[in-house]
C-alpha cells in the first residue's frame, strides 16, 4: 500500500460498476482506499462486484443502486459515508444515442453532474475527479490534440461534457475550497488482465473494441468499417487506444494528487499515438488468432477523421505515463471476451447490494 498522507481515504465512485469505473474499483482497493459506490446499472451490472473483490481480495465499502440524479438518495450514501472525494463515472456515453436523446443526455449528464455537486457541496464534500472526453474538441483538425484546443463538439453527448466542464469551471472560479481533476480520455479499450473485468456494454456495443470482440466469438458476423474514404493513410478514422489499466491508474496518480492540487485541472489521458479502425483490426486478429469477417460502410454520423492526444502535460504534472499497448489492450479484450462471451448477465447478483 502506497504512502498517501494527506489523500483522500473514503472515495465515492459513480457508475462504479461500469466498465472503467470497475476498473477504477480495483485500482482503488488495491492502493489502500475505501471504496463506495453508486450506480443505477443503466448500462451495467452489479455482477461485477463479485469480480472486483476477488481481484482486489477486499471489499467494497458499499454499493448503492441509484440515479444520481435522485439528490435525496445520494445525499443518504453521504450522511452514512464519510466521503472525502468522489470520482465521477456516471453519465450515458454513446454518442448515436445521443443524437436521438439529446435532453436524456443533458439530463444524466450534465444533471446528474449538477445534482452530485449540490448535494456534494451541501455535505462539504468538494474534491472531485471528472471523466470528460476527447469528444470535446470534435473537429478539431489535425492533432495531436493539447488542452488547449478549443471545443467544437460535434453530437449532444460531446456537448454534454463540454457544459459539465464549463459548470466545473464556474463553480472553481467562484468558490475557492473546490478542487476538480478534469480527464479528458481518448479511447479507453482493453481489460482487466485476469480476464475477470472488462468492456460490458447492454444491447449493440456502439465502441468498436467490444463490437470486434463479439464478432471474434461469433455473437455478431461481421464488424462494418464506418468509411474507407477519411484524410488517412489507408482511409480508415485514426484514433488514440488506451489501455483501461493505464486509465484508472492515472484516476489513482489523481486521488493522490488531489490534496495538492487547486481549482480546475484539465488534462488529456491518451498515448499519443494513432491507429486506425484497420490497424486495430489487424491487431485484433493477431492477438485472438481469428479472421474478423468485416466490411466497409458508410461513414457513421458525428465520426470525425483523427483524434489523438498530446498526452505531455499530465506526464511533465504528475509522471503519469500509459505503459501498454495496442497488442495489449487487443489480448486483454479478447481474452474477457473469450472467458464472458455473454458478459456478465449469467452471474448471481452480490449480496448485499443494496436498492
Ligand atoms: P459505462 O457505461 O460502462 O459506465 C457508466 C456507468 O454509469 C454505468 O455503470 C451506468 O450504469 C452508470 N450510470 C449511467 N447513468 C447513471 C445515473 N443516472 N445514475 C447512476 N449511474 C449511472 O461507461 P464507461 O466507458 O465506463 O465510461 C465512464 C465515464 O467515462 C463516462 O462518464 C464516459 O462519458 C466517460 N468516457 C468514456 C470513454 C470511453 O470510451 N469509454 C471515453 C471518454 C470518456
Ligand atoms: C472508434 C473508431 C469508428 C465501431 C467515442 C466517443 C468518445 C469516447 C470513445 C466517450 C471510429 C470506428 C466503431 C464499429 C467502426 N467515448 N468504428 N465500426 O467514436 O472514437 O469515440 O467513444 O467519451 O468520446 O466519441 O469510439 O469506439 O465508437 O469508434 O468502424 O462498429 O472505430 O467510426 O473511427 P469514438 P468508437
Amino acid at each position: 500500500m502506497s504512502e498517501r498522507p494527506s489523500a483522500p481515504s473514503t472515495v465515492l465512485v459513480t457508475g462504479g460498476a461500469g466498465f472503467i469505473g470497475s476498473h477504477a474499483c480495483v485500482e482503488l482497493l488495491d492502493h489502500g482506499y475505501e471504496v463506495i459506490v453508486v450506480d443505477d446499472y443503466s448500462n451495467s451490472s452489479p455482477r461485477v462486484f463479485a469480480r472486483v473483490e476477488r481481484i482486489a481480495g477486499r471489499f467494497v465499502g458499499a454499493v448503492y443502486e441509484l440515479d444520481i440524479r435522485d439528490r435525496r438518495a445520494l445525499s443518504a450514501v453521504f450522511d452514512r459515508h464519510p466521503v472525502d472525494a468522489v470520482v465521477h463515472f456516471a453519465a450515458h456515453k454513446a454518442v448515436g444515442e445521443s443524437t436521438r436523446m439529446p435532453v436524456t443526455y443533458y439530463d444524466v449528464n450534465v444533471g446528474g453532474t449538477t445534482a452530485l455537486l449540490h448535494v456534494m457541496a451541501e455535505h462539504g464534500v468538494r474534491s472531485l475527479v471528472f471523466s470528460s472526453s476527447c469528444s470535446v474538441y470534435g473537429e478539431a483538425g489535425e492533432g495531436p490534440l493539447d488542452e488547449d484546443t478549443p471545443h467544437r463538439p460535434t453530437n449532444p453527448y460531446a456537448s454534454s461534457k463540454a457544459l459539465c466542464e464549463a459548470v466545473l469551471a464556474d463553480v472553481c472560479r467562484t468558490d475557492p475550497r473546490w478542487t476538480v481533476l478534469c480527464l479528458r480520455y481518448f479511447n479507453p479499450a482493453g481489460a482487466h488482465p485476469s480476464g475477470l473485468l472488462g468492456e460490458d456494454p447492454h444491447g449493440t456495443p456502439d465502441n468498436l473494441f467490444p463490437y470486434l470482440a463479439q464478432v471474434g466469438v461469433g455473437r455478431r458476423p461481421r464488424l462494418r468499417v464506418f468509411g474507407a474514404d477519411w484524410p488517412t493513410p489507408d482511409g480508415t478514422a485514426i484514433r488514440d487506444y488506451l489501455h483501461v489499466m493505464d486509465t484508472v491508474e492515472a484516476h489513482r496518480v489523481a486521488l493522490d494528487r488531489l490534496a495538492d492540487s487547486s481549482g480546475m485541472t484539465v488534462f488529456n489521458l491518451g498515448r499519443g499515438q494513432g491507429s486506425s479502425v484497420l490497424d486495430v483490426l489487424a491487431a485484433f486478429e493477431r492477438a485472438s488468432g481469428r479472421t474478423i469477417p468485416h466490411e466497409i460502410t458508410e461513414r457513421r454520423a458525428g465520426d470525425v477523421a483523427a483524434l489523438v492526444a498530446d498526452a505531455g502535460a499530465v506526464a511533465r504534472a504528475w509522471g503519469w505515463r500509459p505503459t501498454r499497448d495496442l497488442a495489449d489492450m487487443c489480448r486483454d479484450a479478447w481474452r474477457f471476451q473469450q472467458l464472458n462471451p455473454d458478459g456478465l448477465q449469467g452471474e448471481p447478483r452480490r449480496p448485499g447490494t443494496t436498492k
